[in-house]
């Protein structure tokens, strides 16, 4: 019985390949609300009601990478491409701290026009100025040297999604990257000391229940801090502009399943959620989520990066979505909490 596995992985924090794909092909309304009942209990057992805010920068749309879904692969020649200066960056940090923001997540595209020194002053720069802060690189592949010399820095975290963990899908959607590097960075990433994300889109093209299963198994093997899952969205500048994209439910489902496989791990609900339903973050928050990721990138690039198009808050000043999104974090019974926000598992190591 479906109910009887809901309740196993609740207990457990555990279940077979077999189990997930059976829980994924089966799960109807009242099985779907029972899941949602248990992440969200899982969630508050382990984080109380507390949401973590993360100010995002997206500091460049550059990008050597060829990835099938993603808007600012290199192949789009049709986008405006933009890198901030170390100044704006840093401003951008100011005017998050000024807001309250205790973590900053510098994203970009695989940029290597910031070589390893520039990225290197960025970090220290910001520590130097912001030390009760923690800074988050989400910049992609770099050699084991550099992901070293950026956490003697002072970086605290790494995101970096495993995007899929089908060798077969992943070798189809990254022409130009590795599957086993992808993987292998992560856990180099982990042992240099670093909290690390992984994470994987819903509904890409093929994407099978197998292949969500793996994903979960995956991450439950990695123990990652952070676990970002989001819809693929198709992007029309893109080789997969046509195909249809991931469902809201599909990945609420994702959420809440990961939240029961890794109850500690901090969960976003991610702004591609955002952008399927206006009310998608909220419904991630009911199902296990705890973060939320509000942009402080300056509004004049913002429209720029774009992985996916129709993406929410692209007019909107910082101090707009930081009061927009507390708001709908309490319409959820949940609260804003404007700290570090260290994953339970990174706390107790230290
Ligand atoms: N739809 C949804 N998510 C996307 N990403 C990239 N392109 C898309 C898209 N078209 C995700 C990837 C990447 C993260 C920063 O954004 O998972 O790791
Ligand atoms: Fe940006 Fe709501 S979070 S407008």
């Amino acid at each position: 019985m479906i109910t009887d596995l809901i309740t196993k992985l609740y207990q457990d924090n555990n279940l077979s390949k077999d189990e997930l794909v059976y829980l994924l092909e089966n799960l109807d309304a009242s099985s779907r609300k029972l899941l949602f009942e248990y992440s969200l209990k899982t969630k508050l057992q382990h984080y109380g009601k507390k949401v973590y805010m993360r100010g995002l920068i997206e500091f460049s749309n550059y990008c050597k990478q060829d990835c099938l879904y993603c808007g600012i692969r290199v192949s789009n020649k049709h986008i405006h491409r933009y890198r901030l200066t170390f100044d704006e960056i840093l401003q951008c940090c100011t005017e998050g701290y000024q807001l309250g923001y205790r973590t900053f997540v510098l994203q970009s595209g695989e940029d290597y026009w910031y070589t390893e020194e520039k990225l290197v002053a960025i970090v220290e720069k910001i520590k130097e100025l912001f030390p009760d802060a923690a800074v988050t690189l989400s910049i992609g592949e770099r050699d084991q040297a550099v992901y070293q010399r950026l956490f003697e820095a002072g970086a605290d975290r790494f995101l970096l999604r495993h995007e899929t963990a089908s060798r077969d899908l992943y070798e189809k959607l990254h022409p130009t990257m590795d599957f086993n590097n992808r993987r292998n960075s992560l856990k180099l990433l982990k042992e240099i000391g670093y909290q690390v994300g992984a994470g994987f889109m819903v509904g890409l093209p093929h994407q099978t229940s197998a292949d969500l299963a793996e994903d979960l198994l995956f991450l439950k093997d990695l123990n990652p801090d952070m676990i970002g899952i989001g819809p693929f969205i198709p992007h029309s500048e893109t080789p997969l502009g046509d195909v249809i994209g991931g469902t809201l439910e599909d990945t609420l489902v994702m959420v809440a399943l990961a939240r029961l496989m890794l109850p500690s791990a901090l969960l976003p609900s991610t702004t591609a959620l955002g952008t399927l339903d206006d009310k998608g973050r909220e419904q991630a928050i009911l199902a296990g989520a705890n973060v939320v990721m509000p942009n402080l990138s300056p509004t004049k690039v913002r429209p720029l990066y774009e992985l996916y198009e129709n993406k929410i808050c692209t007019g909107d000043e910082p101090a707009h979505c930081r009061g927009c999104i507390e708001g709908r974090i309490n319409s959820t019974g949940m609260e804003v909490d404007m700290g570090r926000g260290d994953s339970l598992q990174f706390q107790h190591k230290v």
